[in-house]
């Protein structure tokens, strides 16, 4: 006879970083930053601010304005991202290259590539590949990783098809022409993706967010319409969610933690036209460690969480830890942001795990 194992109470793992993230700017700050520095020590913070961050020099300001919100006593360093437009200058790969020298920390390691209208603040985005070729070439020769929001934009494909077409479409092309590029496809969504990534070679990752591992397309229509699971790349079918549970269950170090916490606030999601984004920053970890829980992989999170991201960016893994304890808790039905509020995606649910703040 068999005697099921007791679940674990705890879990501690090396301080994981989170390799896609949006912050926004002002004081927006002041409400997510503290949320973040509590789980992660690093994270990826993306450029699509208005006006977008296209320069070394904008993004070093920007890493100054989010530093100064890092609450007395949390450890938490920004890496910070441009925003490549038809007209980023070559040169400012170098820049950023110059920056990461003379044994100061990198900080700004990577150009993050939106397809123009594709989401949130991208319409200053890239609106044909060849107009980046020099950038690309830039980039291949430094190393520093492109990262991609990976959706067509046509709108004669169906907005559940616009990540597979993205793959067919531009991104064997550019692995093809640019084969040293470092790639990271951000917050994927389909199978496709999934076993795009996993055959595509020692220099191609992508970040799995935990909304996609945890709901599928039902979860925006479920008892009505719900704005707070709305995002882009769209949630999918459940056989897409599955597919993405199995590839950041894998071990496979070509998937790494990128939450894509995206806040927008409370009246501008719940709204006609309901801006695309789902808060997570306040239960990241806890939400990811529940995903894993769900198929028996907990043992597999510390790769995916702490190990994988800073490996594929070459980059130090974090030395501290943390620990999260299986306590239910009520996550707040929303929070101030600036003059407005956000809702977190779970709002008023309770979760399962819950992260233990440092003693
Ligand atoms: C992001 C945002 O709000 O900035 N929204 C989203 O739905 N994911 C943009 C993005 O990552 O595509
Ligand atoms: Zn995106
Ligand atoms: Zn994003």
């Amino acid at each position: 006879m068999t005697t099921s194992s007791t679940p674990a109470s705890q879990l501690t793992l090396t301080r994981p970083d989170d390799w896609h993230l949006h912050l926004r700017d002002g004081e927006a700050l002041q409400a997510v930053v503290p949320h973040t520095a509590a789980q992660f020590a690093r994270a990826i913070v993306m450029p699509n601010l208005r006006p977008p961050v296209t320069t070394v020099q904008q993004a070093l300001a920007y890493a100054q304005r989010v530093r100064a919100a890092v609450p007395p006593g949390a450890d938490f360093e920004p890496l910070m991202t441009l925003y490549l437009t038809d007209n980023l200058d070559p040169e400012e790969i170098r820049r950023a290259q110059a920056n990461r020298e003379g044994g100061a920390p990198a900080q700004v390691v990577a150009v993050k590539l939106y397809p123009a209208g594709a989401t949130t603040n991208s319409d200053a985005g890239v609106t044909d590949l060849r107009k980046i070729w020099p950038v690309l070439e830039a980039m291949q020769r430094s190393g520093m990783p492109l990262l991609v929001h990976g959706e067509v934009t046509s709108p004669d494909i169906d907005l559940f098809d616009r990540e597979a077409a993205f793959i067919d479409t531009h991104l064997t092309g550019l692995r093809r022409d640019f084969p040293d590029l470092r790639i990271v496809m951000e917050h994927i969504t389909t199978r496709e993706a999934a076993q795009y990534v996993r055959q595509a070679g020692p220099n191609t990752a992508a970040t799995i967010t935990a909304h996609h591992l945890l709901y599928n397309r039902n979860a925006i229509f479920t008892g009505g319409i719900c704005p707070h699971y709305y995002c882009l790349p769209v949630l999918k079918r459940e056989t897409h969610r599955l597919a993405l549970v199995e590839a950041a269950t894998s071990g496979d170090p070509h998937f790494f933690l990128g939450t894509d916490s995206a806040p927008h606030a409370t009246h501008l999601k719940e709204h006609a036209q309901g801006c695309a984004g789902c808060y997570t920053a306040h239960a990241a970890i806890e939400m990811y460690a529940e995903a894993f829980e769900a198929v028996g992989a907990l043992d597999r999170l510390e790769g995916f969480a702490s190990h994988h991201g800073p490996d594929f960016y070459r980059l130090p893994r974090n030395t501290g830890r943390i620990t999260l304890q299986r306590q239910a808790w009520q996550v707040p039905g929303d929070y101030a942001f600036g003059q407005a509020r956000l809702t977190p995606l779970r709002a008023g649910q309770t979760l399962p795990w819950k992260l233990a703040t440092p003693v």
